[in-house]
């Protein structure tokens, strides 16, 4: 599904030269569930970007969904992004001129997978019938999180990528929605790879992956 061979990433600030990836090997299969750990600044959300194909690697491969990531053009990565990727960010990147229910439909729609049952059933698990009317500053951040978690879901992608997804709200609530966003991953059939800084929330994946020193081990 996701298969990353030596990848290489760096930056370049102030005339000098920062490596952040150096050599970078992973392999995800389908339907799986990765945390992602490391320290600040370690490069976790550089690799997510790579993945995504918002950025593009100094050297090594990205292979996903059939596509060559690092090498292909900018109008088949937005393709791929849309069809087979979710991103999920601390901010939650809610359109705040779209209704809550606009905002759930939206990459379903982009991507033309709307799906009427399906789509009741994440509104349901995740207690926003109420809301859909409504847009998002009308919404709690508790809320706004529940919103972007049935868009990031309702197409059905092959993969989500949530960088800190959990917006700064307390651990308790957080834990409780990413629990119920894991489980709502797994019954859509995709895999989810997932940074945090939580013990507790990398708890809920099948695996767990520190960054460290521009290159990725398996946590035991
Ligand atoms: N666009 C950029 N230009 C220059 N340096 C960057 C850029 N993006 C990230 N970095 C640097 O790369 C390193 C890794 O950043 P990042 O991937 O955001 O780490 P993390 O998500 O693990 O905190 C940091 O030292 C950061 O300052
Ligand atoms: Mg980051």
């Amino acid at each position: 599904m996701l298969s990353i061979k030596n990848l290489y990433k760096s930056y370049q600030y102030a005339g000098l030269r920062q490596n952040v990836l150096e050599g970078v090997d992973f392999e995800m299969d389908a339907a799986s569930s990765i945390a992602l750990l490391g320290e600040s600044g370690s490069g976790k959300s550089t690799l997510l970007h790579l993945v995504a194909g918002l950025d593009r690697p100094d050297s090594g491969e990205i292979l996903f969904a059939g596509h060559r990531v690092h090498a292909e053009p900018e109008a088949a990565l937005a393709a791929m992004r849309r069809a087979q990727l979710s991103l999920v960010f601390q901010q939650f990147h809610l359109i705040s001129t779209l209704s809550i229910i606009d905002n759930i439909r939206f990459q379903a729609a982009l991507c033309q997978r709307l799906d009427a049952r399906y789509e009741h059933e994440l509104i349901e698990r995740l207690g926003l019938g109420a809301q859909l009317d409504k847009y998002p500053s009308q919404l709690s951040r508790g809320q706004q999180q529940r919103v972007a978690i049935a868009r990031s879901l309702l197409h059905k992608p092959q993969l989500v990528l949530a960088d800190e997804p959990t917006g700064n709200l307390d651990e308790a609530s957080s834990l409780e929605v990413m629990g119920l966003f894991s489980e709502l991953v797994k019954r859509a059939g995709s895999s989810l790879l997932m940074v945090t800084h939580s013990k507790a929330m990398a708890a809920f994946m099948d695996r767990r992956v520190n960054l460290h020193n521009g290159r990725l081990a398996e946590i035991e």
